[in-house]
């Protein structure tokens, strides 16, 4: 007897032949129809069985959540809501699921009680529709880069550097926490520590990506990246997964147009792989908005959205002309901003970023030119002294989805700029290497891979969008 996944079982519909199936109970209704899932698709595969021909103790086993061995035939389904389904002669219980005890019952569950059960939420049909975009998103990705010739590079998870500069970093180390060796001044001695320095998790692999773009042409890096930035938002992780090309000889206007190119294909890609759990996440999208104020409520469904993005052009905009935008619209006018837009030179919340994606250009924005001293190090200097080419990518629903920048690639001007930041210039003397010995304009860009899924998704908050997010106070399971 052939053994099938549910999802190969539906689309090849051997209908007539013997099969088998392994999965786990959605549902289980008038001791007889059950309603198996083994997570390859959203779809459930519909078992008949006759208990009449089972022994008592067995049906006693069948409730939500247990895990059965089902063979029998495929028929053309009598009943309504699926095509065929199974007329079962044999079950076998892998294990059941006590139904006073299993956490994951046949109802609505809030997302937030979800979160408590983080192991077994992915056997709700909103977090395998979620998950299995994710693993189709990574592969896009690596897709994408793999097709237009970049290198997946492997940027360290340990490391010495800040690269963004905003001392956001988890500290790794070996030392006695109780009694660590000190220096002469009383401070924690790193040179006796596991490394002989001080060392912290990535922030960002863009430093490492820069030495390898500035060897192999073109690179990408899609690893784990740590910030211990005490945000508690719907936007933000401790442990996220980012996505860093870097490309030699590129400038900004290159950088924006890989940008858009990378961006709009793997969304097509969802598009056009992920149609089943896209049309249920759609669905709950709508059911969600119902319960929210009609001005709240989103114009366009999911894959309308989806769509809007992949038709569009991303509009370009200086920061200089989005901050007059802002001084001068009207929720700034009207006190409607918690950070008001007074002056050049203010950084930018989300609530400004959402207002010009959402209301004011009503399609994806890519703001460039920003204020050198609200932006990392190593952005390149405009000639006017006060910006530099940095871009951001902002996204309706999300705010900032992709950072980027040109690199600073004149040696001296570099340098001024580490000393002007009170940045150790010794710890950055391989990257300042990269000035010395054949450098080049280069650019390269940042993709906070889960503020993507929670887009190609419509998921809220971005703890709903990995397996086991990462946040201020909750490092569970
Ligand atoms: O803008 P960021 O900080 O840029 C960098 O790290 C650069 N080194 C990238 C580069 O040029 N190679 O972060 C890039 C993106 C943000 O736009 C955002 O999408 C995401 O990473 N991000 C976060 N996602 C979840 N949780 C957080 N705490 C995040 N911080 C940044
Ligand atoms: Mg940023």
């Amino acid at each position: 007897m052939k053994s099938y996944s549910i999802k190969e079982l539906l689309e090849k519909q051997p209908v007539g032949e013997p099969v088998e199936v392994n999965g786990w109970v959605k549902t289980f209704r008038s001791n007889r129809f059950i309603a198996l899932n083994d997570g390859s698709t959203i779809h459930n595969l519909q078992c008949v069985v006759d208990f009449e021909n089972f022994d008592e103790a067995l049906l006693k086993q069948i409730s939500t959540g247990a895990a059965l061995k089902i063979s029998g035939t495929l028929v053309e389904s009598q009943g309504k809501g699926q095509s065929v389904e199974i007329q079962s002669t044999d079950v076998f219980v892998h294990g059941t699921a006590d139904p006073e005890t299993y956490p994951i019952q046949p109802k609505k569950h809030s997302l937030e009680f979800l979160r408590e059960k983080a192991h077994l939420r992915v056997r709700t049909n909103t977090f395998s529709a979620v998950m299995r975009v994710r693993s189709a998103l990574s592969f896009a990705i690596h897709s994408y880069f793999q097709q237009n010739g970049f290198y997946y590079m492997h940027a360290p998870i340990i490391t010495g550097s800040d690269a963004e500069g905003a001392g956001e970093m988890f500290r790794v180390t070996t030392l006695d926490d109780k009694n660590p060796p000190v220096d002469e001044q009383g401070k924690v001695d790193y040179s006796e520590d596991f490394f002989g320095k001080e060392t912290n998790l990535t922030v960002s692999g863009q430093l490492e990506a820069e030495t390898y773009a500035m060897a192999l042409g073109k690179v990408y890096t899609f690893g784990p990246t740590f910030r211990a930035e005490n945000s508690n938002t719907s936007r933000h992780l401790a442990e996220f997964w980012m996505i860093e090309p870097e490309v030699a000889f590129n400038d900004l206007d290159a950088n924006m147009d890989l940008a858009e190119d990378f961006i709009k294909w793997i969304i097509q890609y969802v598009l056009d792989n992920c149609g089943d759990d896209l049309e249920f996440l759609e669905k709950r999208l709508l059911d969600e908005e119902k319960s929210k104020p009609q001005a709240e409520r989103s114009e366009m469904s999911l894959t309308e959205k989806l769509k809007f993005v992949v038709e569009n052009n991303f509009k370009r905009v200086s920061y200089t002309e989005a901050i007059d935008i802002l001084r001068n619209s009207k929720p700034n006018k009207k006190k409607k901003f918690q950070y008001p837009i007074n002056d050049w030179g203010a950084d930018l919340q989300s609530e400004h970023e959402r207002f010009l994606v959402e209301k004011h250009f009503k399609c994806p924005v890519i703001l460039f030119d920003y204020p050198a001293n609200i932006k990392a190090f190593y952005m390149r200097l405009n000639e006017d002294g006060k910006t530099v080419r940095a871009m951001d990518v902002l996204f309706p629903g999300i705010g900032e989805i992709v950072g980027g920048s040109q690199r600073e690639e004149r040696l001296d001007v570099l340098q001024d700029k580490i000393k002007a930041l009170n940045i150790d210039e010794k710890e950055l003397w391989w990257y300042l290497d990269l000035r010395r010995f054949g450098t080049a304009t280069h650019s390269g860009f940042g993709l906070g891979f889960e503020r993507m899924v929670q887009f190609a998704t419509g998921m809220g908050n971005i703890r709903d969008v990995i397996p086991y997010p990462r946040t201020p106070q909750n490092a569970e399971f």
